[in-house]
């Protein structure tokens, strides 16, 4: 019979069409937990799950999927999956990188031109009929303040290039020195001198172990009461009551926001919405129409790849290696 998969994200009909031609396919709503949501008997014969970040798929849904053989993440992050029980329980681990470095770096720059410039501050000046009233508030220009930016990947890479482009002085930290960013005239920057010196700090790394609230009130005490700090990475790399409290004070001059220890963010309980000096937007860094296409089609193909023993376009985990051998086991 068909190898049986699950999809915990919606798909486009076409991609559906794909899927059902060679799996039996088991669609489980998106953030459900995987192996409760399925009947026992089901869930043992399961070889593969395309999803999202919202799915968690931890020790505990490994050792209850022992057929699975391959996890497709919709998403470049994978910190809702355990890849070392993973590649423990021999499962190929894949996401999509490379397709939504550019609109995560226009996003990142979107939040920077909001609170430099205050975009989002004086389109409400407009709409609450200020203008009538007196002059507009003045903002801040980009030309020649130094953005630093922590980890320097594929994204932290575009962002330079856009930022550079308004004229900006770039940096970064990342763990291991970039040369060809360097020969680009990226500036390095030991960690602390970053968030000691620039005037804008832009987060571009991973939420892992080691990153995990690794910016709080340390880092927000060294950062000049001018600085902005943006965040398109994840939430969970910040303390955010550290932030919170960095915004009250004046710590810091403001924050642009599209990632949040919980998301949905809710706008009554966070202090964050009510705060005029921040701009906060619902995690959509990959979120256009030919990025999330591009995103879908490759965590699709990436699954498809592993279960029909190809190598797959994007895996995090390549030691784990049996491609061509699981056709004959399935
Ligand atoms: C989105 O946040 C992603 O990791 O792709
Ligand atoms: C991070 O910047 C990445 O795209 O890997």
């Amino acid at each position: 019979g068909k190898q049986a998969v699950v999809v915990s994200v919606n798909l486009p009909a076409d991609l559906q069409g794909a899927l059902q031609e060679r799996f039996e396919v088991h669609p489980v709503a998106p953030g459900e937990r995987i192996e409760k949501a399925l009947a026992p008997d089901v869930a043992a014969r399961i070889r593969g799950v395309v999803g999202t970040v919202r799915t968690p798929l931890d020790q505990a849904f490994f050792q209850s999927m022992p057929a699975v053989r391959v996890v497709s993440n919709f998403a470049v992050g994978y910190d809702n999956i355990d890849v070392k029980a993973a590649t423990a329980a021999n499962v190929v681990v894949c996401n999509t990188p490379g397709v939504l470095d550019a609109a995560v770096a226009d996003l990142t720059l979107g939040l920077i031109l909001c609170t430099g410039r205050n975009l989002v501050g004086l389109d409400r000046f407009v709409r609450d009929g200020r203008w009538a009233k007196g002059a507009a508030p003045l903002s801040y220009d980009l030309m020649g303040k130094s953005l630093g930016l922590l980890g320097m990947g594929r994204i932290g890479r575009m962002v330079a290039e856009r930022a550079r482009a308004f004229g900006m002085k770039v940096f970064y930290h990342n763990r291991n020195r970039q040369a060809a960013a360097e020969a680009t005239g990226i500036g390095y920057l030991e960690r602390d001198e970053l968030f000691r010196t620039c005037d804008f700090v832009s987060v571009h790394v991973p939420l892992t172990d080691a990153t995990r609230n690794s910016i709080g009130a340390r880092e927000f005490g060294m950062m000049k009461p001018s600085a902005i700090f943006i965040n398109t990475s994840r939430g969970a790399v910040v303390d955010e009551p550290a932030m919170i409290e960095a915004l009250k004070n004046g710590t810091i001059a403001g924050a642009g926001l599209d990632v949040f220890v919980k998301e949905p963010l809710d706008p009554a309980a966070s202090a964050l919405a009510g705060m005029d000096n921040v701009t906060l937007l619902p995690h959509v860094g990959s979120a256009t129409h030919e990025t999330r296409r591009a995103m879908i089609d490759l965590a699709v193909h990436n699954l498809i790849d592993v279960l029909e023993g190809a190598r797959p376009g994007a895996a995090v985990n390549p030691e784990v290696d049996h491609y061509g051998t699981l056709k004959e086991r399935a």
